[in-house]
């Protein structure tokens, strides 16, 4: 089991700075469109403003990096600078996988970071209260993910659809963003994952790895991640209901 009591002391001992990584660095293949996914207007505002904007509006936060393609590193300082993101420091280039991307973001800020929040660009209605709720109990465990309960009957195969196991689904959750982490325990991880050539699809599972507890905040359905093209029409229908009901951020 990793000593996070120890880390946690240590980090109790110094000014609390919280620093957002914004993944935006990918080709959104699954979408299937010319332009990546986190350039894609929905009623209104890109994927990647929806995203970088709560972590803006977040007084929790005190700087934002983003991640982006090489290619589009330019392009995006301008959009961030045009939609007023001040608290952007550094937008980078990322890497060949998200998990490259996410080390590569979260090298790049400010050496004072206490706790870093991971966030995938694509899943872009997050909203203030699902942040609120998942640095506080980051603040008090040391790693906490936004999450939603499994809703289905999860099912093991055998890799050719032949089911080899039913997965009771009263504790299965599916993972969501941001993922937050003390800042020395999430430097640790990236760093042993590389040394080790493990690669995963997710930050908590770098942490995990090492024997960090990560605690799960249920965030709902609706903090849902932009991966396919009908996902847009979803994402619409449920921006359309909090503007009708903006006390329910559900
Ligand atoms: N991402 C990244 N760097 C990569 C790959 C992904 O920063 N090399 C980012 C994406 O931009 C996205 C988030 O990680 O915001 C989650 O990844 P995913 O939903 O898989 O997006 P894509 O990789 O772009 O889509 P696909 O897997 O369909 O190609
Ligand atoms: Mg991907």
């Amino acid at each position: 089991m990793g000593d996070i009591s120890k880390i946690i002391r240590a980090a109790a001992g110094k000014k609390r700075f919280c620093s957002a990584v914004i993944l935006a660095a990918g080709s959104g293949r699954r979408f299937d469109d010319s332009r990546a996914k986190q350039f894609l207007e929905i009623r209104g505002e890109s994927v990647l403003i929806r995203s970088v904007r709560v972590f803006q509006e977040s007084e929790l936060f005190q700087e934002i990096v983003v991640v982006t393609r090489a290619a589009d590193r330019e392009g995006v300082q301008k959009i961030l600078r045009d939609a007023g993101m001040t608290k952007v420091t550094r937008v980078i280039a990322g890497g060949d996988t998200r998990q490259e991307s996410a080390k590569r973001g979260f090298d790049a800020v400010n050496p004072v970071c206490t706790f870093v929040a991971i966030h995938d660009a694509a899943r872009c209605l997050l909203t203030d209260d699902m942040v609120d709720a998942v640095m506080e109990s980051a603040f008090v465990t040391g790693a906490a993910a936004c999450a939603q309960r499994a809703v289905d009957t999860l099912k093991r195969t055998n890799g050719a659809g032949d089911i080899t196991e039913t997965i009771d689904r009263e504790n299965c959750w599916q993972v969501q963003t941001p993922q937050v982490f003390l800042a020395d325990m999430y430097r640790a991880a990236a760093y042993l994952a590389e040394k080790d050539h493990v690669l995963a699809t997710d930050d908590c599972a770098l942490c995990e790895r090492l024997g960090f507890s990560v605690r799960l905040v249920d965030c709902g359905r609706t903090n849902m991640k932009i991966t396919y093209p009908e996902d847009i029409v979803i994402a619409e229908a449920i921006l359309d209901s909090r503007a009708k009901k903006p006390e329910d951020k559900a």
